[in-house]
């Protein structure tokens, strides 16, 4: 059996071919595959080593057809893999699950046949990713935000705004949190964006739209963004109104009642009332983006629709007249006649008598 520092030994003798490492982005927490290829052949023999110094740990090895994990170290145990059925390929790329800060470093990949071996070394390096940014008006200042992001990120504006006000604080968890307010410019559409050297996410603000609208429905548009997640419709920024995918949608309690109709591109409201004036914001989300849109809805109170009610109420009081009018004419003619009848039985009965 070939023991791990005899390998270490047989590494050291191996002539080393000198390209600078490749560079890989594992993201935390999930899985990465670690590439490596060699020429395929008899009698593969596979090692994995993280090159942490002073020391050198076993992470994942292979010969005589099988993993050989009994010198694996402890902090690689169940977290890694080969693609068992890609080796006779010239594979011998490693999964790596649960990634962690611990994993960041140089590691090399000897991978040795019959007739040659050959090694390569990769830099791997842990992201947190970009997941989400905030962005909105807050008083007269536009603040994005982003939080839980490893390494420090970067924050830009566009267009580009005069000082920034930017800064970030790290977690105990070594993540990042970074912040960024500029003065409010209404009227143009502004983007952020947040990035990484492996990851980065953009969020754009629209300016916000007023609206009038007198009545008790309408239509309010958003956006055409085709490819999205998922949105969201507020009310006065806190208030939550709908929550949406692209095949379905989900009301509040309170809105439900509201609501006729519900996309990423419009909302349609119905039973509107003056109370319920005040900024409707969607915010869609895709993959790399965050989109924003505020529209200040100003509802009045119908006239048009109180003439239009008047005037049914006014037709409706006629008809209603004119119908009980008619009813009253027929019943009592149809009661005379009856009388008349009546008198008539009688008469003919009085005849007959008197005959
Ligand atoms: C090795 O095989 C895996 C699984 O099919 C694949 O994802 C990976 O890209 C391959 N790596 C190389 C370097 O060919
Ligand atoms: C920048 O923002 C921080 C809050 O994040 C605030 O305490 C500070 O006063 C601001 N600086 C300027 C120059 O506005
Ligand atoms: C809404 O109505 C107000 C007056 O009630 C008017 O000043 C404003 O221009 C109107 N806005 C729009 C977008 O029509
Ligand atoms: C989306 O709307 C914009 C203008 O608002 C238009 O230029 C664009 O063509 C539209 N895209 C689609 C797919 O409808
Ligand atoms: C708004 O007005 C409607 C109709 O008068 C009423 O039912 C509702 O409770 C009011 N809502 C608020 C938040 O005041
Ligand atoms: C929503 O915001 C508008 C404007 O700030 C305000 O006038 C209105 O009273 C708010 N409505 C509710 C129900 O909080």
């Amino acid at each position: 059996m070939i023991k791990f520092s005899q390998v270490l030994f047989l590494l050291n003798t191996v002539w080393t071919l000198t390209r600078g490492d490749a560079e890989i982005f594992c993201p935390l927490g999930q899985s990465c595959i670690l590439p490596c290829r060699f020429q395929p052949g008899e009698d593969v023999v596979i090692h994995w080593i993280q090159q942490v110094e002073p020391t050198k740990k076993q992470v994942h090895s292979f010969y005589r057809s099988r993993d050989q994990l009994d010198q694996q170290d402890a902090r690689f145990k169940h977290r890694t893999s080969l693609f068992q059925d890609q080796i006779s390929r010239g594979n011998s790329s490693l999964r790596l699950t649960g990634v962690t800060f611990e994993d960041e470093g140089r590691y090399m990949c000897y991978s040795s046949i019959l007739t040659g071996k050959m090694e390569s070394f990769i830099n791997l390096k842990v992201y947190a990713p970009v997941l989400d940014i905030n962005i909105q008006h807050s008083g007269n200042e536009i603040i994005c935000s982003s939080d839980g992001i490893y390494p420090e990120p970067e924050l830009t504006w566009s267009p580009d705004q005069t000082d920034p006000n930017t800064s970030s604080t790290q977690t105990e968890q070594k993540l990042y949190n970074i912040r960024s307010a500029v003065a409010s410019a209404d009227s143009k559409d502004v983007s952020c964006t947040v990035s990484t050297p492996a990851d980065s996410r953009r969020a754009t603000l629209k300016s916000t739209v007023h609206e009038n609208i007198s009545g008790s429905e309408a239509s309010i548009s958003c956006s055409n963004l085709t490819a999205f997640t998922s949105y969201i419709w507020r009310f006065n920024h806190s208030e939550e109104v709908v929550r949406g995918k692209p095949e379905d949608f989900q009301p509040t309690e309170k809105w439900q009642q509201h609501i006729v109709e519900s996309s990423s591109e419009k909302l349609t409201l119905k039973q509107l009332h003056p109370n319920l004036t005040g900024i409707y914001t969607c915010e869609i989300r895709g993959d790399r983006e965050t989109f924003v849109k505020s529209l200040f809805l100003h509802i009045t109170e119908d006239s048009n629709m109180n003439t239009i009610v008047i005037i049914v109420g006014v037709i409706v009081a006629v008809v209603l007249v004119a119908a009980s009018v008619t009813a009253i004419i027929f019943w009592s003619k149809k009661k005379s006649k009856k009388n008349r009848e009546k008198k008539d039985e009688s008469t003919g009965e009085n005849d007959r008598l008197n005959s």
